[in-house]
């Protein structure tokens, strides 16, 4: 089958892009035509997640700390050197923190979600927008969570910065006004991952798995969602298939939140 949405020519940076969801991401944007700026603090892992693409994609692997505005300026920087343009953002790196109820939750744990979560995809948007509004042309998506549209126990320095994700998607929205700069965020549910694992091992400490039955019964489709299923609705945000969507959240989440 042909792929119906390409991304020719497009240069796609992408954080995160070492993690379950930021690999997946890669491989289908580079297979659809996008040339590949991949990002992530971990050096070992992102030398992996490139190494598999297609030499078509030209990729570029950048190691750097999205929480760190020097980092941040420097990787936007040498994408747009290396590359002469930015198409796509998909600022993508995110973590869990630690899994406790609020009255468990120490500050530096919450606050160190928060500089992640928030402060990086704050900080992608602050250096991206510029370049992106003078070629008056982009698409940047944001990875929220349902964990940002409804509340979820035992994570909530991750609850609340994922609805801060959103948020921020629809204010750069609104500043992107007729710029020809689109914005928005996919809001994953529960996809089958490192992530998910860490956060229903941490809901259910003990030597028993969680059967898989318990953790699908609240989704409507019964099972996990993939990497994979959440690249595809990336794919579409960045391509100009999705020219007149700008401020949504897109949930990829088998239904689990239409109720
Ligand atoms: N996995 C899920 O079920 C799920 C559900 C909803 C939303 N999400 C979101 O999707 C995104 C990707 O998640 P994933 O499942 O691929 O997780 P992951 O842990 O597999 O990947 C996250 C990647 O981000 C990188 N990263 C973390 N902090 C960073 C920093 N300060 N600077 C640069 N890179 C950093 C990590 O090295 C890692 O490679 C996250 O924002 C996450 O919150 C995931």
């Amino acid at each position: 089958m042909t792929d119906r949405i390409r991304l020719d020519g497009k240069v796609a940076l992408v954080t995160g892009a070492a993690g379950v969801i930021g690999r997946a991401t890669l491989e289908l944007l580079a297979r659809r035509g996008a040339r590949i700026v991949a990002v992530d603090r971990d050096q070992q892992a992102l030398a992996q997640a490139v190494a598999t693409l297609p030499a078509s994609a030209q990729p570029l692997s950048l190691t750097a700390d999205v929480t760190d505005e020097d980092q941040v300026a420097s990787y936007v920087r040498t994408a747009l050197e290396r590359c002469g343009r930015i198409d796509v953002f998909y600022n993508n790196a995110g973590i869990e923190g630690d899994i406790t109820p609020i009255v468990r939750t120490s500050l530096d744990a919450f606050r160190r979600v928060l500089d992640v979560n928030v402060v990086g995809v704050f900080l992608g948007m602050k250096h991206v927008l510029p370049i992106m509004m003078q070629q008056g042309a982009g698409s940047i998506i944001n990875t929220a969570s349902i964990a940002g549209l409804i509340g979820s126990s035992d994570i909530v320095a991750y609850t609340a910065s994922k609805h801060a994700v959103i948020g921020m998607t629809k204010t750069a929205a609104l500043e992107c006004g007729d710029s020809g700069v689109r914005v928005n965020c996919v809001c994953p549910g529960m996809i089958d991952s490192r992530m998910l694992s860490a956060i229903v091992e941490g809901r259910n400490p003990g030597p028993t798995p969680v059967p898989n039955d318990r953790v699908v019964e609240r989704i409507p489709m019964r099972r996990l969602g993939t990497a994979a299923e959440v690249a595809s609705v990336v794919a579409f945000l960045a391509s100009d298939e999705s020219g007149y969507v700008s401020g949504s959240a897109y949930t990829v989440d088998g239904g689990r939140i239409a109720s």
